[in-house]
């Protein structure tokens, strides 16, 4: 037995901040920018109490709403995400409350920008044991709580959003195939938020020295990205006996375009496959991925084979083949919640 996705959701706020408003922030130019990492624009959670929750909840609801899902009959809630909004207690919980799924356990699973992948698979063992039917896994980041807008390496990167799916046990032939994760703690100096955790309490001092924000050594995690990807992706191809004649689509998280266009190559793959939204969302950590399915729903057909990659902090990275399966019918294109952010955006 294998799972599969059945729906899917997303959320971004309405706040858009492009690129010349960074060039008033940090010494760069919009020019820079796109061609350096393809990102036009990113959303930010302006309000305060949107934390990483809201964004979730907002995302969940959007799923709910689009394919009638039933809240009460989810039984688990898996949330990929690097910025909880506490340290404890688990953010998971606050979202089972306000998207009313009373029935579920929920817990939070750190991975950084691989997160959702790792908890997809999670979530996929789970059903395919039997003993879970429906289980949601959101991804979500409101990475603007820990960026730093004074730091020209980082605050270009990263946006907000939520993106969450269903899996539910898959017609035969079908769903998530095959997945390989990995995990390598020679990452850990390069891409991380220094202070705020038990090796490094909150103090004056962390916060006077800006140990709160992300830390990036840019070209390096870039070199290591290209690489790991490249390789797991060949690797789980290979595992699932796919050639890349065979992958419809692929769809990578979105750290830098140039990153995204370096592994196509790698594995020789037509880049017309590959699904790419950075430039509307900027890095979203462990929202990338299904924000992106949530974007590119109705490209993906029934049967149609999917390759999913990513790399994030730690290092972690991972890639998984998925049979696209049976997708719930949606009641119409708009849910509330998109309605709500299109108002939003007109006003
Ligand atoms: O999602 C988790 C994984 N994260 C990633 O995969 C992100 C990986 N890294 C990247 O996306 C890229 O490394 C960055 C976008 C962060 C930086 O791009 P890069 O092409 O690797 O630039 P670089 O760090 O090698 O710097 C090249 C030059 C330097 O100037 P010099 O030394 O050549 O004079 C930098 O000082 O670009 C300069 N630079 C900038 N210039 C204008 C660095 N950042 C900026 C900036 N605007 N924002």
């Amino acid at each position: 037995m294998k799972a599969t996705i059945t729906a899917v959701g997303g959320f971004v706020p309405s706040y858009i901040l492009n690129n010349d408003a960074i060039t008033a922030m940090v010494d760069t130019t919009s020019d820079w920018i796109e061609k350096r990492t393809g990102i036009k624009e990113r959303r930010i959670a302006k309000n305060d109490d949107h934390s990483t929750s809201y964004l979730a909840v907002a995302a969940i609801e959007n799923l709910i709403q689009s394919y009638e899902v039933d809240p009460l009959e989810i039984q688990g809630l898996i949330l990929a995400t690097a910025t909880p909004d506490y340290i404890l207690a688990p953010t998971a919980s606050k979202i089972c409350e306000k998207s009313g799924l009373l029935n579920a356990f929920g817990f939070d699973m750190n991975v950084a920008c691989s997160g959702f992948l790792f908890a997809l698979e999670m979530g996929a063992t789970m059903i395919e044991s039997g003993r879970y039917q429906k289980i949601i896994i959101v991804g979500a980041d409101k990475m603007s709580s820990i960026v730093d807008y004074q730091d020209r390496n980082t605050c270009i990167l990263f946006g907000d959003g939520a993106g969450a799916v269903l899996i539910e046990k898959a017609v035969e032939g079908y769903g998530i195939q095959k997945t390989i994760l990995k995990t390598d703690g020679s990452g850990t100096d390069s891409l991380l938020v220094p202070a705020g955790g038990s090796k490094n309490p909150a103090s004056l001092v962390s916060i006077l020295h800006k140990k709160h924000f992300i830390y990036q050594d840019g070209s390096y995690v870039f070199k290591k990205a290209v690489a790991s990807m490249s390789e797991v992706c060949n690797e789980v191809l290979q595992e699932n006996e796919w050639t890349k004649e065979d992958i419809d689509w692929v769809v990578p998280h979105q750290a830098n375009l140039r990153i995204i266009k370096a592994v196509s190559d790698n594995l020789n793959i037509d880049f017309d496959k590959v699904k790419v939204n950075i430039e509307k969302y900027g890095n979203t950590t462990s929202a990338t991925v299904p924000l992106c399915l949530w974007d590119f729903k109705n490209d993906f057909k029934e049967g149609q084979n999917i390759l999913i990659t990513t790399f994030g902090a730690g290092f972690s990275w991972g890639a998984a083949c998925i049979k696209w399966g049976v997708m719930r019918r949606r009641k119409n294109e708009k849910s509330k919640v998109n309605q709500l952010q299109s108002a939003e955006c007109l006003s």
